[in-house]
């Protein structure tokens, strides 16, 4: 099979990026597909690999949603979901923070995501602008996916981006992270998640206000297993069966 990955940018920032894992066969259509994705752009990068190995994933984390009045009451629930996968509290709320500042040094976004020791709360990415990236995952049959978070009633507009949001988080936990806490850079996207083995992919809203542009991804991991996280994360290849 071939991971096909495509990434987006405007006068030198990243605007768009996705990717999906295709049969040799749908390798034109899914290319097409993937170059209508982002609106506006002057370059882009289509990434074409053949994999050696895949890995399968059988089911999905299950999925619940949440609706708050306030950003704090949200965040509450966020830290409550997050302790009950071990995460402590006060770590929880430090990741919470660096979202809400922006968790690069500079104080913006980053490029990929905080790896924090969830003992510690020491960061573990290597690069701290750059961080830690997901890639390689997909679902095995997307079409269906989609279809059945229709019939959940989950709105066009939030479906895929559930769909990508879903398969990363699934895949991380498959990788060892313990627990993520996540949500958007895009000013008009305020529903964000925390994602764990027991208490699924929770999906939470409001996680910030409306037109704030700061964002990001935070994974609790052992410090032990970290190298190994790594590997998994940016290396492994893995399609996911069922929803
Ligand atoms: N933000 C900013 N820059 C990004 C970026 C992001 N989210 N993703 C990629 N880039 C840029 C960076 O400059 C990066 O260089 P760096 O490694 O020094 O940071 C460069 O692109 C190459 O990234 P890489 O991941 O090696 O490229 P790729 O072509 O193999 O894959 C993506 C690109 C975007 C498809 C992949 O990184 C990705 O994010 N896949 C998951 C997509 C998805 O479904 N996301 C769901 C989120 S809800
Ligand atoms: P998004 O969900 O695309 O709005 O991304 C939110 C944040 O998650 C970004 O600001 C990045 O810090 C981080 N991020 C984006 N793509 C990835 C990825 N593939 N893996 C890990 N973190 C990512």
């Amino acid at each position: 099979m071939i991971s096909v990955r495509m990434r987006a940018e405007l006068q030198g920032k990243h605007v768009s990026g996705a990717e999906r894992i295709v049969l040799k066969q749908d390798l034109e259509k899914t290319v097409k597909e993937l170059l209508k994705r982002p609106k506006q752009y002057d370059t882009i990068v289509l990434t074409i690999e053949e994999l050696q190995e895949l890995e399968r994933i059988e089911k999905a984390l299950p999925i619940y949603s949440f609706d708050f009045k306030t950003v704090e009451e949200a965040h509450s629930f966020a830290v409550k979901k997050l302790m009950e996968e071990g995460v402590p509290e006060g770590l929880a709320y430090k990741a919470l923070e660096l979202l809400r500042r922006g968790p690069s040094p500079k104080g913006g976004n980053m490029r990929g995501a905080v790896l924090m020791d969830i003992s510690t709360g020491e960061r573990l990415e290597p690069n701290q602008e750059k961080g830690i990236r997901t890639i390689r995952f997909d679902w095995e049959d997307r079409k269906h996916i989609k279809s059945l978070l229709m019939k959940r009633g989950i709105k066009k507009e939030y479906r895929e981006r559930l769909l990508d949001a879903l398969a990363l988080a699934t895949k991380n936990l498959y990788c060892g992270v313990i627990a993520e806490l996540c949500w958007s850079d895009d000013p008009d996207y305020i529903t964000g998640y925390v994602a764990g083995k027991s208490i699924g992919y929770v999906r939470i809203k409001p996680m910030k206000e409306f037109g704030v542009a700061l964002g990001g991804r935070v994974y609790f991991v052992r410090k032990k297993e970290a190298s190994k996280v790594i590997h998994c994360l940016e290396k492994r290849a893995v399609l996911i069966e069922e929803l």
